[in-house]
């Protein structure tokens, strides 16, 4: 896909795969808004960016799952470089939850209460049932 100047949106930006996102797409000539929930880091990858392709970011802190800062976001593009064409939902919270995250298995949970909390997107039965392995069937 040919992204040169297109208008790109990356939240997350600020991020591993955020900042390589807003790199490549800077490289190919887009220009783009980088956020995150993190400012700092956002605009620590913009300026970083912004040396080696003059002007094709701007970075912005701004909360994904908010949607009025979303709306700043979009407007902050528009005003910049024009109406937006991508926007990477990129912004998230790393990592491969396991059984372990599902049972609120960090220690500083297991010390703070006795009944372990359940993390978003957790059923209570977010394991699946056992099913006996070839060897141990009748
Ligand atoms: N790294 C992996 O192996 C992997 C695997 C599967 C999915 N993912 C997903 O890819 C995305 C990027 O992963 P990464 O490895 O670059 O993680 P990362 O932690 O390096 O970057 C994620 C960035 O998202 C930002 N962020 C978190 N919540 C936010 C919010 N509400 N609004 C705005 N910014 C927010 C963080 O501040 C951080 O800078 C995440 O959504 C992650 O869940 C990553």
């Amino acid at each position: 896909m040919n992204v040169a100047e297109r208008v790109a949106v990356v939240t997350g930006g600020g991020g591993g795969i955020g900042g390589a996102l807003v790199a490549r797409l800077a490289r190919a000539g887009a220009r783009v808004v980088a956020s995150d929930l993190d400012a700092e880091t956002a605009r620590a990858v913009s300026e970083r960016v912004n040396a080696d392709h003059p002007g094709s970011t701007v970075s912005a802190g701004a909360d994904a799952s908010d949607t009025a800062q979303i709306e700043q976001l979009i407007a902050l593009a528009e005003n910049t470089f024009g109406p937006v064409d991508l926007y990477f939902a990129n912004a998230g919270i790393a990592g491969a939850p396991g059984l372990d995250w599902c049972r609120g298995g960090s220690n500083a949970a297991r010390a703070t209460s006795s009944a372990p909390p359940r993390r978003p997107g957790c059923s209570p039965r977010s394991a699946p049932p056992r099913t006996p392995s070839p060897s141990t069937r009748p």
